[in-house]
């Protein structure tokens, strides 16, 4: 089925203004990765997905319109951005969008990729890429910002640490609304990055993290590390302080003390 196409009608400097818009599809993410080429910029939205999916292989669960997916598509001189760039400029701007919208709410990033409210999960992040020869040549940065969704649905999928933006609000936003205002932090971000080699992205990156300082665990893969969160280094990594000694982590999965994540 051929995707619906909008404009965003926003003033970019670096993404185009071209949203497809499709009522189903296998996954965003996907789709943009595929044989095709687009346009650097591009967004594909989707209402639902049949074959959604997360980090480390896991399965993204979705009910139609309850919830923002989308993906970015990335080529040109983006794409010798580092990998942890997109991340870090997409958490960033899904955070910045959301406090704009809702300035009440207590947001949180979490490493590497979770943006929480009240130290619950509302929104994911998929960085993939594709390579042509030794180079980068394009990047997917894939967004699952659950929206709408009641109590029940996190129930019913086993997500304890989950929530919806009208279940932390008891406001029941607009999904384009928000899509737009995150498409907007995002081109921002993607300029900052560019202007200030990456260093301004991660002090955003960290004033926006409330863990630092906090005891944490770290799973990657291996084994559970316990530590405190002592810093994030300008690669993107978490510094851990395990009984006194730092060790960067570039991949894995954080839990905080005292929270359900
Ligand atoms: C995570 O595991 O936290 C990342 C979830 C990313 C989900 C989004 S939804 C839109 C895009 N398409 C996908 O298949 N995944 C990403």
């Amino acid at each position: 089925m051929s995707p619906e196409k909008i404009h965003t009608g926003l003033s970019l400097q670096i993404l185009n203004d071209k949203i497809l818009h499709f009522k189903s599809i296998n996954s965003t993410n996907t789709y943009l990765l595929g044989a095709h080429s687009h346009s650097n910029g591009t967004v594909v939205l989707a209402d639902f997905q049949t074959s959604g999916r997360g980090r480390l292989a896991r399965v993204w669960e979705s009910k139609k319109a309850e919830s923002l997916l989308f993906s970015i598509f990335l080529n040109r001189d983006l794409v010798s951005y580092p990998h942890f760039a997109f991340t870090f400029i997409a958490a960033i701007s899904v955070f910045e969008a959301l406090q704009s919208i809702a300035p009440e709410i207590n947001l949180a990033l979490k490493w590497p990729n979770d943006i929480l409210i009240n130290n619950k999960k509302v929104c994911g992040i998929l960085v993939e890429c594709r390579t042509s020869g030794s180079n980068l040549s394009k990047i997917v940065i894939g967004i699952g910002l659950n929206v709408l969704q009641d109590k029940d649905f996190f129930k019913k999928q086993g997500l304890k640490g989950g929530t919806s933006l009208a279940l932390e609000t008891k406001v029941k936003s607009s999904l384009l609304t928000i899509l737009k205002q995150i498409i907007l932090k995002t081109d921002q971000n993607l300029a900052l990055y560019k202007n200030t080699d990456g260093l301004e992205i991660i002090k955003k990156w960290k004033s926006y993290c409330p863990y630092i300082g906090k005891k944490i665990k770290i799973d990657n893969g291996k084994e559970i590390i316990p530590g405190i969160f002592h810093d994030i280094g300008t690669d993107g990594s978490i510094i851990i302080d395990s009984k006194g000694k730092l060790n960067n982590f570039y991949a894995g999965d954080v839990t905080v003390e005292n929270t359900e994540i």
